[in-house]
């Protein structure tokens, strides 16, 4: 009569009790194939069939050498020198400039005082969401800066003087944070999805100047420059390499055309050429 009860009340945790029983013991099971030792046949069948790939190799890494004899403990004494000045750790403001990680895409978009407030619009409602961040880079200050969009302005506006300030300004700010750059227009059509998606596919890291190649008007020579009217993609490398002869170039080099003027740059002090594919 009791115990019936007693069974009755317990009948409804009854799964629950099974279920965990059952989790325990399958879980044990696991530990002993996972943690047995090297002898254990099971374990060994398992390995060979590829099954723990990674446990093997990392046994195989810890026999040969040091790793043969049991490891031995060791207190490593905690001695501070009190003549020795004490040396303050230097922290950066944010943890991912500190860990060295960086986004992958920020966008340059050239615009001047007369587009920004209608096609620099346009981008910034269009495709802008597609980038990390989008910054408008104009020659002259403008009197009204549409809301919520990031301008900078140089006080130029020759448009190589703005392509000039652009480049210097993207790598000394953001050279450290960002993988890559795209340089466009306020009137460039961008495929912005497909643009980051195929960013997210190159490995950072390489000299990259790619987008629309085009001939110079007249020239002879096989290298060609990007066509700053579709955009461009250039690396975080190449900007750094870039950046000591900006000054040159823009003394040396005489162009009307910033997309021009950049091409130049890069193809007579870095070699490199504007590329439109590009073998990941
Ligand atoms: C530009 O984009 C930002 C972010 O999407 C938005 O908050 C802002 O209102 C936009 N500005 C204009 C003028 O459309």
């Amino acid at each position: 009569m009791r115990l019936s009860t007693f069974l009755a009340l317990f009948r409804p945790a009854l799964p629950l009790i099974l279920g965990l029983s059952l989790g325990c013991s399958l879980s044990l099971l696991m530990v002993s194939w996972t943690q047995g030792d090297t002898d254990d046949p099971c374990g060994d069948e398992l390995a060979k069939g590829g099954l723990f790939l990674g446990r093997r190799d990392a046994q195989r890494g810890g026999r040969d050498g040091a790793g043969e004899e049991d490891f031995q403990p060791r207190i490593v004494p905690y001695h501070k020198d009190p003549n020795k000045p004490h040396k303050k750790v230097l922290r950066t403001r944010y943890i991912h400039t500190e860990l060295g990680i960086r986004e992958r895409l920020l966008a340059g978009v050239l615009t001047s005082r007369a587009t920004l407030s209608t096609l620099a619009v346009a981008v910034n409602r269009t495709v802008a969401h597609h980038f990390h961040r989008t910054f408008f880079f104009t020659g002259l200050r403008s009197p009204k800066v549409p809301h919520g969009m990031t301008v900078i302005a140089h006080g130029d506006d020759r448009p190589v003087w703005l392509m000039y300030e652009t480049v210097r300004h993207l790598h000394q700010h953001y050279g450290s944070e960002y993988d890559w750059f795209l340089l466009a227009q306020d009137d460039t059509y961008m495929q912005a999805g497909r643009l980051s998606e195929l960013v997210g596919h190159l490995s950072a890291g390489q000299d990259l100047y790619m987008g629309r190649a085009e001939e110079f008007i007249g020239g002879e020579e096989k290298a060609r420059y990007c066509h700053g009217g579709y955009g461009y993609l250039l690396s975080r490398s190449l900007l750094a390499r870039l950046q000591p002869h900006l000054d040159t170039c823009r003394n040396d080099i005489l162009s009307v055309r910033p997309d021009e003027w950049l091409g130049r740059c890069i193809i007579d002090y870095l070699g490199l050429s504007c590329m439109e594919v590009h073998q990941v």
